[in-house]
């Protein structure tokens, strides 16, 4: 055990109290230096920055709000929708509780697309943040799990509707399909025992989940330190005496009083909804889902939340024409990597029987199975990312400049994606929907070719910043 530190005599209160404490809780005192008053972030971090933190805070406003939505809240299939209603009507500042937690859900995925972006765009996803990326990866999917669990619980039409095409989703998956959606279903239709299930995990199981793992994206990230929009590490360039980053600043006070300035216009923003549109036309409540859940009247359109739809409209692009052209890409790709790969020997014909397997698999499951396999690729083929990008620089400031309009219709294909997938199908939406869907694929899986190739720009030495 470390000595007992003693107060000076006479000493003020609040430092007898700090002694008091850092004898017996050294850790707490440790802790907050290295993670806030010596955690030195670089000092060029501009706005693309805040959406960290910010998504800190809308994690600790569902957390809390969450809180009081149980004390009111019935997960019973008979008065869940009722209860929800009265929290609205009866219960004093019910609804702004409950506002505040579905406008908030909206805001969460907001800020996380933000951020991800960010890492994109600066490539905060490369060595040594690798470990960073993807324990965000994995909040991202915890986030969509809690989400999907969360919009059940109001009862309401496209709760019920949009829960019951989701699971049945996982009843196109070969073989394990049928028992797996029943698993979650826990009954032959959407009922109580559903409600119960998702409720279960919507309170306690992915939240616990997706806090630890909130926890290890921030201790790995302070492991490495942040990157920065040069991409250039400021750990190569440090103070010899003191042996800290010559462009980095303590996070305290620098940063925590910085992110006050985000956290100023986001709460600004997120007032102006909750108190004017909170279900913003439609986009963050449906209109639906103030109809009690009905199994027997099915909407005339299902549509999951904003924040699902760039995916779910990824589902629904894949046609059986659509399997027909993955077949071709996969033959040609075949064709492609057969020629100009360079193998040697027999290995040379290990892309051809690759294609072919390939081909047999995607003629012989239906495109609904596929629909499935590319919505989840879609999520997980950003797991790789890391491994994908083989660009000699991290910062599209430095990249060639066709790169930005590369990742600008990147950006437009994901918000089409998004709007396609709110709106019923059409002919047109379907086709659009397709190129996009290839052009998502394509982006990822072409990037080990596309991100070495153009004129990159020369590093800076040190980082860029102008005080203002
Ligand atoms: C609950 C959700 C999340 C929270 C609370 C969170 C929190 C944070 C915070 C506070 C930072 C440091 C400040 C900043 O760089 O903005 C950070 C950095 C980072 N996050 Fe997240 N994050 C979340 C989700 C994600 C997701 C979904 C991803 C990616 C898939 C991600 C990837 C990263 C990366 C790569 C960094 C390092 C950025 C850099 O240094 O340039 N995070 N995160």
């Amino acid at each position: 055990m470390a000595e007992f530190k003693e107060a000076p005599a006479g000493a003020p209160a609040l430092t007898q109290a700090t002694v008091w404490l850092q004898n017996r809780f050294p850790t707490a005192f440790d802790a907050y230096k290295v993670h806030m008053s010596e955690y030195y972030a670089p000092k060029n971090m501009n706005f693309w920055y805040f959406f960290g933190s910010l998504s800190l805070l809308v994690l600790v406003i569902q957390i809390v709000t969450g809180i009081f939505l149980v004390m009111h809240y019935k997960p019973d299939a008979a008065k869940a929708f009722e209860s929800v209603e009265y929290i609205m009507r009866d219960v004093p500042w019910g609804w702004l509780v409950r506002y505040m937690h579905s406008t908030g859900a909206s805001a969460f995925f907001i800020c996380v697309y933000l951020h991800m972006f960010r890492g994109l765009i600066y490539g905060s996803y490369r060595k040594p943040r690798e470990l960073v990326w993807i324990f965000g990866c994995a909040i991202f999917l915890c986030l969509m799990a809690e989400g999907f669990f969360g919009y059940l619980l109001p009862w309401g039409q496209m709760s019920y509707w949009g829960a019951q095409v989701i699971i049945n989703l996982f009843g196109a998956i070969p073989f394990v399909g049928p028992d797996l959606s029943l698993l979650i279903r826990g009954d032959y239709v959407v009922g109580d025992a559903t409600l119960n299930r998702f409720f279960s995990f919507h309170v306690i199981a992915v939240p616990l989940v997706l806090l630890g793992l909130v926890v290890a994206h921030l201790l790995a990230l302070h492991d490495v330190g942040s990157n920065n929009p040069d991409g250039i590490e400021i750990k190569a360039k440090k103070d010899p005496k003191t042996g800290i980053p010559l462009d980095g600043i303590p996070f305290h006070p620098y940063y925590t009083v910085h992110d006050i300035v985000g956290v100023s216009v986001f709460l600004m923003i997120f007032s102006a909804v909750i108190f004017f549109a909170p279900e913003m036309g439609g986009y963050f409540l449906e209109h639906n889902n103030f109809i009690p859940a009905d199994s027997l009247k099915t909407p005339l359109h299902i549509a999951p939340v904003w924040y699902f739809t760039p995916f779910y409209s990824m589902l629904r692009a894949v046609t059986d024409d659509m399997v027909n052209v993955f077949v071709v890409i996969a033959g040609l790709a075949g064709v492609a990597a057969f020629l100009l790969a360079g193998l040697k020997g027999l290995w040379k014909f290990v892309p051809l029987v690759a294609a072919v397997v390939l081909a047999v698999l995607l003629k012989t499951f239906d495109a609904k199975f596929w629909g499935v396999v590319v919505m989840g690729g879609a999520v997980l083929i950003l797991f790789a990312l890391p491994w994908l990008d083989n660009s000699p620089v991290k910062s599209i400031r430095y990249r060639p400049q066709w790169n930005k309009v590369l990742y600008g219709i990147f950006v437009v294909f994901f918000f089409v994606l998004g709007y396609l997938g709110i709106k019923p199908p059409s002919v047109v939406g379907t086709l659009v929907s397709q190129v996009g869907t290839i052009f998502y694929f394509g982006f990822f899986l072409l990037m080990p070719w596309w991100s070495r190739i153009g004129e990159f720009k020369p590093l800076p030495d040190r980082v860029t910043f102008q005080p203002h």
